[in-house]
């Protein structure tokens, strides 16, 4: 959570700033604030507020700072309310140091109590600014700003990814980095440190990701990482292949809409990328791959799939998918429980697929630390080039969905969902679950996802009149059946986090143990009911709905008559196998979500009280 970007060179700093919180902002936007080291005053000159980064680029039109040394922050609070002075950068006694900080420090409260008794005073309720009266602490015994910060650093626990400056050195600008991300661009006579890739990408693209504990210091034309013991790292830098358009709305009214947008052209990508002359390719798993060899793949015995939120969702769906494919028992499990519950069931002969759009997220990273403690092969699917997550697993199947800004995840959640489909295919072959024709059969369907996904994309008014004649309603619930199950999940989740209107989730067949108790005339029940083995069923469902004033909206196959004579509001996708129907479902669930936000004027990209990338627990 919380967005940072550090900039030392010759460049208007304030304006490079501002522009790299923008880009930042889906981390966290409840205040903001800048640090500029001012060359004529040789003093750090602050300004920040609560508010969005709007409210900060108001304030530096009217006030603006001059320098090309400074640091930015965008905050999403977690000690003190978003106010003007919990709000980062926060200064230490003197005014001298000024710092930003993304993450949780856990002893905060041990550690101002040992400063508050050598006589430093807070201004904030911020466990942050402990950080800085540490470094000050260290900084007046004769320690350099890197030595100050190194031993600061070594005594803090929880997380942190922090960014600082001091004017007493105003050559260089520090970072530093234990369980929270952070990048250093390089560029010419110039070079950045941001939490997240898109703030430099308008200047740089030579990126080196730090790892764990790990310190860097950044002066005009020189970059030096070091570990908290002050050993020497060298690491080469990646170039990063997303462009600023890529991570740009580009004409549409919100990111959101444009990722929804986006799916056929991203799962086109995935699967030109996979299959090969009716072969399917994972060449990260393959022979140069030496702990995930395709024999030792072919031989477990079973599948842990841990993630969060969405990704949970796409996981839940990879479970149905994986058993029916490849017969092996899966049980995927958020990854916020698993860490602490379910780790000491898995063993070497156990695969562990962690899946996150970030690959920052702090459960499924601790989860996939717990697995391979016990000895598990840890393969992710994540979205986001060298994030933690990819450092840290045994292999790693990028989704290549490119960047996703709106906070609600759309067109990554599909791209894993995908990954999935092929990942188990291929395991398939492996184990010998399927036969060569069936194979065949299944790619040629996903062939032909992109396509119908690109139909329902082309009749997006009937989707938004639904939505719109629903908005008013007071809460939701969403059912589904077999593969589809996760889907009512995912639909429930994307309307709560961008509408925040109730709305649950529930297996079809659940509805008599309780969720029917729930149903009048003033409750929108979304059912998922496509051509499928489990149809008449769900049919029966939709009836008892009906008898009991529920408002129904279906998403059904196309031609489908009995639907159009039982439920007046219908939402048709294309016929497809059911096994591959949660890509289609998906779509008709995002835009209604989208819809229904859009129509009761919510902040579609940035939620309230939701940040992206949720790096502390
Ligand atoms: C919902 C959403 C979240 C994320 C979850 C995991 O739209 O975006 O539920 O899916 O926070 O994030 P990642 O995938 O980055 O691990």
């Amino acid at each position: 959570m919380c967005g940072i970007v550090g900039y030392i060179g010759e460049r208007d700093g304030q304006k490079l700033l501002l522009n790299g919180l923008k880009c930042l902002e889906y981390r966290g936007y409840d205040s903001s604030g800048m640090a500029i080291y001012l060359e004529k005053k040789k003093a750090i000159s602050l300004r920040k507020l609560s508010g969005k980064v709007k409210n900060l680029e108001v304030l530096l039109e009217k006030k603006p700072l001059f320098g090309s040394l400074g640091i930015a922050h965008t905050r999403w609070a977690t000690h003190g309310p978003p106010n003007q002075l919990n709000a980062h950068p926060h200064l230490d006694c003197k005014g001298e140091i000024a710092l930003v900080h993304n993450g949780i420090i856990e002893n905060y409260r041990e550690i101002k109590q040992m400063l508050l008794k050598e006589t430093h005073t807070f201004r904030s309720q911020t466990d942050t600014e402990v950080i800085v009266h540490l470094i000050e602490k260290f900084y007046y015994k004769d320690a350099s700003l890197e030595e100050a910060t190194r031993r600061a650093a070594k005594l803090l626990k929880g997380s942190f990814a922090i960014a600082l400056f001091s004017d007493r050195e105003p050559d260089k600008l520090i970072g530093a980095r234990c369980g929270s991300p952070l990048i250093v661009g390089l560029g010419d006579k110039e070079n950045f440190l941001a939490s997240d890739v898109p703030a430099i990408l308008d200047y740089t693209k030579k990126v080196i990701f730090l790892e764990e504990n790990e310190l860097v210091v950044l002066e005009k034309e020189r970059v030096k990482i070091t570990n908290f013991e002050g050993e020497i790292i060298k690491r080469e830098p990646v170039n990063i292949s997303w462009t600023k358009e890529e991570a740009q709305k580009q004409g549409f009214p919100h990111f959101m809409l444009k990722e929804i947008l986006e799916q056929p052209q991203v799962l086109e990508k995935i699967l030109e990328q996979r299959i090969k002359d009716s072969g399917i390719f994972f060449e990260e798993l393959g022979s140069s791959s030496p702990v995930l060899l395709s024999k030792k793949l072919s031989q477990i015995k079973n599948i842990f799939i841990v993630a969060c939120g969405t990704a949970y969702h796409a996981g839940l769906v990879g479970k149905y998918i994986l058993e029916s494919l490849c017969r092996i028992p899966v049980l995927a499990e958020v990854s916020s429980e698993f860490r602490y519950h379910s780790s000491f069931l898995i063993d070497k002969d156990t695969l562990v697929i962690a899946i996150s759009q970030s690959g920052e997220t702090a459960d499924t990273l601790a989860s996939v630390r717990q697995a391979k403690m016990q000895g598990a092969e840890v393969i992710s699917i994540c979205n986001v080039l060298g994030s933690t997550l990819t450092r840290e697993s045994d292999a790693v199947i990028y989704t290549h969905a490119g960047p996703e800004i709106s906070v609600a995840s759309t067109k990554t959640y599909t791209a894993q969902l995908m990954i999935l489909y092929l990942f188990a295919l291929y395991l398939a072959v492996l184990k010998e679950t399927l036969s060569k024709d069936r194979i065949n059969d299944y790619l040629e369907m996903l062939k032909q996802i992109p396509p119908k996904q690109r139909q329902i994309l082309s009749n997006l008014k009937i989707i938004r009149e639904i939505a719109r004649k629903h908005s008013h309603f007071g809460s939701f619930l969403y059912l589904g059946r077999n593969i589809n199950y996760p889907s009512a999940l995912e639909g429930a989740l994307k309307l709560k986090e961008i509408s925040y209107i109730p709305a649950e989730g529930y297996a079809a067949g659940e509805m008599k143990h309780g969720p029917i108790a729930l149903i009048d005339e003033y409750r929108a029940v979304v059912c998922i009911i496509p051509e499928s083995k489990l149809y008449d069923k769900m049919l029966s469902n939709i009836q008892e709905i009906k008898s009991r004033s529920g408002k129904v909206i279906a998403i059904a196959s196309e031609e489908d008559r009995k639907i159009k004579e039982l439920v007046s509001q219908v939402i048709y996708i294309p016929k497809i196998e059911e096994l591959f129907s949660p890509l289609l479902v998906a779509l008709p669930l995002q835009l209604m979500a989208y819809y229904i936000a859009v129509k009761r004027k919510c902040n579609v990209d940035q939620p309230r009280n939701l940040a992206k990338s949720v790096t502390v627990e």
